[in-house]
């Protein structure tokens, strides 16, 4: 296995580390004059034949550059700036995209979990309410008490807290219908980590996820989030695969 890494900052190195015993060599490029004493450079982005797939862990705007580029190479495509998704003329874009590729794509869960469950009740599901808690200091407030200060469906969300997206838009991907994911963010004084409850309404069942991160070494990212990347890579080529 030699993956080429889109974006080399925190995330790629916790999953490059993950991946230890897995692959052999791989390519990394980054806009950043990043170095690593592992792994070949790639002064301007293109994708060498022997790369065996390509690891986004850049940014939203790295995946709308780059993404074309990608598909066409029919090499396999991990994505974690999931909130590129988010603008529907890039998703109906890159949806059509794929059609003609045999590029597959995989979008890790991310910062949450329960994706499996939503995977497989997906036509049974009414809707799912993704409750947001952030210190007041992640929105720039200075709430003594909790505090809702967003409630809308994922569209609305996405518009308004661009930089909370990445798991509104892993959510409604999954659910398959945006207007599905109910979201409520709350700036919390009690709490000191960012917390993500998901609540799921369905025929089928009544399904309730909490998601207490610690962040990675870059404050922003959950370490959650490179870690389930790393895992799904892990599960593609084990024989054995456990959970949906
Ligand atoms: N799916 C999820 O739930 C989830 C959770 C957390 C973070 N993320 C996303 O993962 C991504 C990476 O996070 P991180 O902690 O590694 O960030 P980071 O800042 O530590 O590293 C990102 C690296 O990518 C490079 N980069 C950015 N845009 C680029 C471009 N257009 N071309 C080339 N290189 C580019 C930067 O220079 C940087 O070195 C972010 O977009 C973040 O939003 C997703």
């Amino acid at each position: 296995m030699k993956p080429l890494f889109l974006g080399f900052g925190n995330a790629a190195n916790v999953i490059l580390k993950e991946l230890e015993g897995y692959i052999q060599d791989f390519y990394y490029f980054d806009e950043k004059n990043v170095t690593s004493s592992k792994g070949k450079k790639l002064e301007k982005f293109f994708i060498p034949d022997d790369c065996s797939f390509v690891v986004e862990c850049a940014s939203v705007e790295a995946v709308k550059e780059y993404y074309r580029d990608i598909i066409i190479s029919n090499k396999d495509f991990y994505i974690l700036s999931t909130g590129a998704f988010a603008d529907e003329n890039f998703r109906n874009d890159f949806f059509r995209f794929i059609e003609n590729s045999t590029s597959k794509i995989y979008i890790p869960s991310g910062a949450i979990g329960g994706i499996d469950v939503i995977n497989a009740i997906k036509k049974y599901i009414e809707k799912v309410v993704l409750r947001t808690r952030k210190p007041p200091k992640a929105f720039s407030r200075d709430d003594k008490e909790k505090m809702l200060i967003f409630s809308g469906d994922s569209i609305e969300a996405i518009k308004r807290f661009p930089k909370n997206t990445n798991v509104s838009v892993t959510l409604a991907l999954s659910v398959g219908d945006f207007r599905k994911v109910h979201v409520e963010i709350y700036s919390d004084p009690k709490v000191e980590k960012n917390i993500h409850e998901v609540e799921v309404v369905s025929s089928v069942g009544n399904y309730k996820f909490i998601f207490s991160n610690n962040p990675s070494n870059n404050p922003k990212t959950s370490l959650l989030a490179p870690l389930s990347l790393a895992a799904l890579i892990k599960k593609n080529f084990e024989n054995v695969k456990i959970g949906g």
